[in-house]
């Protein structure tokens, strides 16, 4: 028994090892750590319990019958986060690069079916050179696998992308299928062909940080949620983001405890500028009514007129959607509206219930806004609110103007309860564009036509710019002051704590994609 408990403890450290001292000490020096230590740093200490350590490839080709390492390049198992279950895998770049072979897409496959089976949260550490080159079409194949089996998983257990190193070729989609991206800025990369290809084919010169790096994609393109400082930051994002979240679609999130004391915001009083068309940053009041310090902002710099984000209230998790009017005013486009539906979608999934914060002056008007299909991306907003069955509550602070006060969680597409401020304005458009149209005749036949314009813009600022006539439909179900808005939303997501929607029987919906 001895020499065979040796020759075990021989082959777990040979597996350690990975692809070899000086593949580690080649990973370290580029300021990534291993596959192995990112899982020492994301698991509760000692919970980590490994799954197929000894798999090995079984390719032939090209001499690979001779080339053979322990794992294949990914590390998989389950173990505790925040002391709940959660299953994960880390690709080891020190092994081919990280590629993806038939056997390292088989032990992804397996451990997505255990926590489809077991419902708990997946996490994959992405560090890899996409498909196994030597292996051909198993590898895509087991690319294909891994889509599918996520596209199963999707709102049945949360998954997260976690992006380490490279991510190149149809690698990239197995992350995008999933709920939230990381990348690191500088070490991680993610893009469908790389900076050579783009210049064979378009001739473009590139680096591919510019290409495919976090903060492009944290950016411009929206691919990733979060650009984190490095791979520590990231981790400890990943932490975070389970902490608001069910193991899966069957739980509500853990509570936080919490007792509930004095709970106005006397502060939010004063808080709204005198003028109308001054910005003021949404985060102020979100921090203000959420519970101290648990806003965690998703998608911080990709369409900012948007913010989304989890917070809790009272110990609960919720998810805030707010439009914020320091940045372009608030304004809904196409951007925006994409990032505020995927949000939406995603806590609606997952029974975290909503909560939105509306001060929106309308739809951003344009040709590139409607060659860009504001229409369609728009109707992604409106879609997702108007299906989710989560309990759902709006507080109109200011404007809510036009059909973005229809989109932005309205009482008409079944959001639960629906506050304004006694600063909130409800109207199909500000009084001035109003007045220029409903007046026209008027104004410009008028001897002194500016004079007539204010006149009528005075006008219909007193019969619109004011939350009554909303109130008075009941669209809005209460008139608060602001420093009474976090109490109201306590006691309002308690009431709704059981809701239950009974939805017409369908395969899917057709959300406009
Ligand atoms: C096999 C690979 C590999 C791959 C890297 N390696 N990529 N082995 N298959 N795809 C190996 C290298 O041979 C090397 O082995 C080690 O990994 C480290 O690679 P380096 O090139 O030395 O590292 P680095 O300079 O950091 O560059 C990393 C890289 C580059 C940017 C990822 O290796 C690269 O461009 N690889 C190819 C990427 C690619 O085109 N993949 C296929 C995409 S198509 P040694 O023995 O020296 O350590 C795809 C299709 C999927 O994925 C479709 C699904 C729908």
């Amino acid at each position: 028994m001895d020499k065979k408990i040796a020759l075990l403890k021989d082959k777990i450290n040979q597996a350690n090892l990975g692809g070899g001292q000086a593949r580690i000490d080649s990973q370290h020096k580029k300021g990534k750590l291993t596959a192995r230590e990112r899982i020492h740093f994301l698991m509760d200490e000692n919970s980590f319990e490994e799954i197929g350590m000894l798999v090995t490839h079984r390719s032939t080709d090209f001499g690979m019958e001779r080339e053979k390492y322990l794992g294949d390049g990914v590390i998989t198992g389950y173990g505790t986060i925040n002391g709940k279950l959660t299953y994960v895998f880390s690709q080891d770049f020190t092994v081919f690069g990280g590629s993806l072979s038939e056997t390292h897409a088989e032990k992804i496959c397996k451990l997505m079916d255990m926590a489809m089976k077991n419902g708990a949260p997946l996490i994959g550490l992405n560090d890899s050179g996409g498909a196994r080159i030597q292996e051909g079409v198993v590898s895509l194949g087991g690319y294909a696998d891994i889509f599918y089996k996520n596209v199963q998983a999707s709102g049945v257990i949360p998954q997260l992308s976690a992006i380490m190193g490279p991510c190149a070729g149809g690698a990239v989609y197995s992350p995008a299928i999933t709920d939230f991206i990381l990348m690191v800025e500088n070490t991680s990369y993610m893009f469908v062909t790389g900076p050579n290809v783009v210049k064979t084919v378009t001739h473009e010169e590139v680096t591919s940080e510019e290409l495919g790096g976090a903060s492009t994609h944290a950016t411009k393109s929206g691919v990733t949620h979060f650009a984190c400082a490095n791979e520590i930051e990231a981790i400890n994002h990943v932490k975070k983001l389970l902490s608001y979240m069910p193991q899966n679609c069957e739980e509500i999130p853990e509570s936080l405890p919490y007792e509930i004391t004095d709970e106005s915001r006397i502060e939010l009083n004063t808080f709204m500028p005198q003028n109308a068309s001054q910005p003021y940053d949404i985060r102020e009041i979100i921090s203000s009514v959420a519970d101290t310090y648990s806003f965690l902002e998703v998608h911080k710099d990709f369409a900012e007129n948007i913010v989304v984000g989890f917070a809790r209230l009272a110990g609960r998790s919720i998810g805030i959607v707010a439009n914020q009017p320091a940045y372009l005013a608030g304004v809904l486009d196409s951007n925006s509206s994409t990032k505020a539906a995927r949000f939406v979608r995603f806590c609606d999934c997952f029974n975290i219930p909503l909560l939105v914060f509306e001060d929106v002056p309308g739809f951003l008007p344009g040709t590139d806004q409607e060659w860009n299909g504001i229409i369609t991306n728009g109707a992604k907003l409106l879609y997702a609110f108007s299906e989710a069955t989560v309990p759902r509550i709006t507080v109109i602070t200011r404007k809510a103007y036009g059909g973005a006060y229809d989109v932005m969680n309205s009482k008409h597409i079944g959001a639960d309860m629906n506050y304004a401020w006694p600063s909130a304005e409800i109207a199909v458009m500000g009084a001035k564009g109003a007045a220029e149209i409903i007046f026209k005749k008027e104004i410009t036949t008028a001897e002194n036509p500016q004079e007539k314009w204010l006149e009528k813009e005075k006008l219909y600022s007193n019969i619109f710019a004011n939350p009554y006539r909303a109130a008075e439909r009941g669209f809005i179900d209460e008139v608060i002051e602001p420093s009474q808005t976090r109490i109201k939303l306590i006691k309002a997501f308690k009431m709704l704590e059981n809701k239950v929607v009974n939805t017409p029987r369908k395969k899917h919906g057709n959300i406009p994609l």
